[in-house]
């Protein structure tokens, strides 16, 4: 019996010493996060991840420990070693692997930089804001133009939320699969379709699948991923179709030279299409509901200027003040908030002047990186777009703008993106002003997903008042 105490407390002092000696030790964080990672887990399987990563960050700084084996950093020195040194920084973790389609690996979820690289040849191009212009600008004028025309029909309020993510899902679909493109602004199938893939909860299962992958063959029905059948089919048919038009996704994917089988080209279509809603439909929510606020009514004013001189759809992409609402917006709620967690290389790396062992977890999140620095960033809470227009420490402001990610693997749609929301609100804001409704009784608190985030209440009521100068 004493022979066995004696073996325990060999393991444990084993373990501490090895836990005590290993150079993340020494990093700033509580100390519990030295010996495990249970903590940062239950903040994860609580949605409360990224808030306990942010109040870490205040309490320590830029560099914290959350787990023996995961460093949080919020410097611009780690986002450039971490996600672009040699192009496109360190590779990810399995993590990335929830992110699947199809069972099958997507240029997302792809782990290693050299497949990463040779998926993105094949297809980046598309998303060249050249090809965005020139191809696609009249499409989602269309699409917003529907989306102003269901707003100003509402009797009384009208829900956004719901509009958002239909106007994201028209535009990213016809983007990439034209002439079959959804519009569930006017389709009631297509409406379904927007419905099952936006109104879901999945984060506590997707989680129990990444720790515990040696118990999902035993897991019950109920704690599978929720399955998108209708998605699924759309995608599968729509990747089949003979012959798409010449600028869409799905034609570059499908052309002679390429190596890729229907299966690829579909996971790749239908990760694009998810990428795609929530990110642009939650980002514009949470924006145009900072615009409806009373005490922000100025800023509708001067965008509400500012669009005015708007003549065709090439100067959409020259106006100051509209970028600097949605720069303002993507920093306030950045619709992918969380840590983008990548592995440190072999050998170990230098960050932010710390040497960190290599295959340690390291990541920053756009959420803390756009509020840390109050030098920086001054009232970091307080939605203020005129801080992009102020020249001084504009060069800063603008090397911390993380929504998007950066380096390679930076986010490939960020241009269409950029411009549904900037040809959106041309729509609705240089004719209408937007008030939040009476019966507007949803949270609008950031909900952090498996990876996005979301409005809480997955609800947003708003009222579109005509301007009385209005545009023609
Ligand atoms: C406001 C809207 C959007 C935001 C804020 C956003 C943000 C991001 C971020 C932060 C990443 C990198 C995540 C990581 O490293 O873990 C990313 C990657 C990606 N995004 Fe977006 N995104 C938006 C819209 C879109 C749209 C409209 C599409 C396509 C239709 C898209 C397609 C992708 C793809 C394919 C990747 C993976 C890139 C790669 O691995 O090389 N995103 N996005």
């Amino acid at each position: 019996m004493l022979s066995l105490w004696f073996v325990g407390a060999i393991c444990l002092g084993i373990f501490v010493f090895q836990r005590l000696s290993s150079p993340v030790a020494k990093l700033p964080g509580p100390w519990y996060t030295r010996f495990t990672s249970l903590i940062i887990k239950y903040h994860e399987f609580s949605a409360r991840r990224r808030i306990f990563i942010h109040w870490l960050h205040q309490k320590y700084g830029p560099i914290v420990r959350i787990a023996p084996n995961e460093v949080s950093f919020a410097s611009l020195d780690a986002i450039r070693e971490i996600y672009a040194s040699g192009g496109s920084g360190y590779d990810k973790t399995e993590y990335y692997d929830l992110f699947r389609q199809f069972g099958t690996k997507t240029m997302f979820s792809t782990l290693d930089k050299k497949s990463h690289g040779e998926r993105k040849r094949q297809l980046a191009d598309r998303y060249a804001m050249s090809n965005v212009m020139r191809d696609h600008v009249s499409a989602i004028r269309e699409r917003a133009k529907s989306f102003v025309s269901e707003c100003a029909a509402a009797v009384k309020s009208v829900d956004i939320y719901v509009y958002l993510h239909c106007y994201a899902l028209d535009c990213v679909t016809n983007f990439m699969f034209s002439p079959g493109g959804l519009n569930s602004l006017t389709n009631t199938n297509d409406f379904e379709l927007m419905e099952e893939l936006t109104y879901h909860q999945s984060l506590q299962i997707n989680l129990l699948h990444y720790y515990l992958p040696q118990f999902v063959p035993y897991f019950p029905s109920w704690l599978m991923p929720r399955r998108a059948p209708k998605a699924n089919d759309y995608v599968h048919r729509v990747t089949a179709q003979k012959s798409p038009d010449d600028h869409t996704l799905v034609s570059r994917l499908t052309r002679e030279t390429s190596s890729l089988t229907h299966l690829q080209i579909a996971a790749e279509c239908k990760d694009h299409m998810a990428a795609g809603i929530d990110t642009t439909g939650d980002g514009l929510c949470f924006l145009m509901w900072e615009l409806s606020q009373p005490q922000n009514m100025e800023f509708q004013d001067c965008l509400y200027k500012e669009l005015c001189s708007v003549t065709d759809d090439t100067s959409i992409d020259r106006l100051p003040y509209l970028d600097a609402i949605i720069k303002e917006a993507l920093r306030c709620s950045p619709p992918i908030p969380m840590s983008f967690p990548r592995y440190v290389p072999r050998g170990g790396r230098t960050i932010d002047g710390e040497f960190i062992p290599e295959g340690t977890i390291v990541s920053c999140q756009p959420y803390t990186v756009h509020r840390l620095n109050e030098q920086i960033f001054p009232e970091p809470d307080r939605f203020n777009p005129n801080r992009w227009l102020e020249e001084e420490g504009l060069h800063e402001r603008n090397r911390l703008f993380f929504a998007f990610g950066t380096g390679g693997r930076g986010c490939t749609g960020r241009n269409l993106a950029m411009t549904e929301m900037k040809v959106l609100l041309h729509e609705v804001y240089s004719r209408f002003r937007t008030t939040v409704a009476p019966d507007m009784n949803g949270s609008m608190e950031i909900d952090d997903q498996i990876i996005s985030s979301r409005p809480k209440g997955q609800t947003c009521k708003l009222i579109f008042t005509p301007r009385a100068d209005k545009l023609s």
